[in-house]
């Protein structure tokens, strides 16, 4: 009953390591990237490829074959696929801790404006959020941890995933067992206004919970001459987007972040014909899943008020089935702390800053709601290669320098907490 025999190993690996732990580490984060800064050359051939051939959401079958053909040739295990186009390898002694990294491999329905020789060659679509760098940094970091397989103290999981936008692409992964045995998840994201070289990273809520919504106000057409013969449907409308405007304002917390935009309204054809409906929809959001089940059920309840008030009917549709709602990222404090120690090594404690908190979504979320986990980003921004736009703007362009930092920091981070999260196992 009072075996303490598997402490006694366990308690001298945790000293001897915060006596070694510091030079190790330095020598270790130093050593790792200069090996991926040697397979630069590669990565951006990789990220080139992808880049040129953007695919949406669960249609990514050629990026994930060229990744995989890649693995093939360094002899990394996987399995595919998950999530019809995603898939998951692993590297290491097979036994737990098991550690997960992650990339998105999807892009956007966007125009790419930027002319230089890498171009999107597919009209309308491009990876204008940067996965194309997300998955070339994990192969690159499949390849370095292969490097290393024999100094693994546990196991890494790759999971590379489709659909991250608005597809819940995650969510699926998850759904067929991508997470299977797996304690802690890190991904991360490019991020345009911070340098290249340097990360952000922060505990706590980080990323929104999203959601769509589309409604339909139903009344009774006519000529306009004659509104008294019809049930107008303009001023029933116009009275929901303006009464949606004070949901956030009086009834949420102002100390709890949320969003209600509504960003299109469509209903007629001609100024002298009172249509039978008017369409709009827009997107929520809140820094909280919870925050954001209250808004959904809000906004129904408002648009519907105002339309009977007006002797109309509403229709509300939140697109689950098209996008499902996301939930909030949430970091755990204890991996983000990670991050920080890991980032101070890898690429120096003046390069890692706080990030800052986003109304955007990720699917990241889906991981977190399972097992602790951190999203951090990485800078891309370079004047020089005029990478300084937003994502999801047809003018993003990406750094390439990142494309060895992140790799590295994807091997260091999971190496490192496989020593680190021993005891997790051990007792
Ligand atoms: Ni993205």
């Amino acid at each position: 009953m009072f075996s303490f025999s598997p402490f006694v190993p366990l308690l001298c690996f945790s000293f001897l390591y915060s006596i070694q732990g510091s030079y190790f580490d330095q020598e270790f984060a130093k050593k790792v990237l200069s090996s991926a800064k040697k397979d630069k050359d590669w990565l951006v051939s990789i990220r080139r490829k992808i880049h040129e051939y953007p695919e949406l959401r669960f249609q990514e079958y050629n990026t994930s074959a060229l990744i995989r053909s890649e693995l093939d040739k360094l002899g990394v295990y996987y399995e595919y696929p998950f999530a019809k186009t995603g898939f998951v390898a692993q590297i290491g002694n097979g036994f737990p801790p098991v550690v997960a990294l992650r990339a998105d491999m999807d892009a956007l329905p966007i125009q790419e404006l930027v002319e230089w020789e890498h171009k999107s060659k597919v009209n309308g679509k491009m990876h204008g959020c940067g996965h194309d760098a997300h998955t070339t940094m994990l192969l690159g970091a499949a390849k370095l941890l292969n490097e290393r397989k024999g100094k693994l103290n546990g196991t890494v999981r790759l999971v590379f995933q489709p659909a991250e936008e608005g597809g819940a692409g995650a969510y699926h992964m998850i759904k067929e067992g991508a997470l299977g045995g797996v304690e802690a998840i890190f991904g991360m994201h490019v991020d345009f206004e911070r340098p290249t070289g340097s990360i952000g990273t922060s505990p706590g809520p980080v990323l929104a919970s999203v959601s769509f919504f589309e409604a339909k106000i139903e009344g009774k057409g006519g000529h306009a001459a004659l509104p008294h013969e019809t049930v107008d449907p303009v001023p029933a409308a116009s009275f929901a987007i303006v009464a949606l405007q004070q949901l956030i304002s009086r009834e949420v917390d102002p100390l709890h972040s949320q969003v209600l935009s509504v960003t299109y309204v469509r209903g007629g054809s001609a100024s002298n014909i009172i249509p039978p409906y008017v369409e709009f929809g827009g997107t929520l959001r809140s820094l909280t899943t919870e925050g954001l089940l209250q808004l959904q059920k809000r906004v129904k309840e408002v648009v519907e008020g105002q339309a009977a008030v007006h002797r109309c009917k509403a229709y509300i549709d939140m697109k689950e089935e098209e996008f499902p709602a996301y939930p909030a990222c949430t970091n755990d404090e204890r991996l983000h702390q990670h991050i920080e120690r890991v980032g101070k090594l890898v690429l120096g404690p003046q390069n890692v800053k706080e990030a800052e908190k986003v109304m955007a979504g990720e699917d990241f979320a889906f991981y977190q709601q399972v097992i602790p986990g951190v999203i951090f980003q990485i800078g891309i921004r370079n004047e020089k290669v005029g990478s300084t736009h937003a994502p999801h703007s047809p003018h993003f362009f990406l750094d390439e320098d990142v494309l060895p930092i992140g790799a590295a920091m994807h091997t260091a981070i999971a190496e490192t907490y496989l020593n680190d999260y021993q005891h997790s196992t051990a007792v």
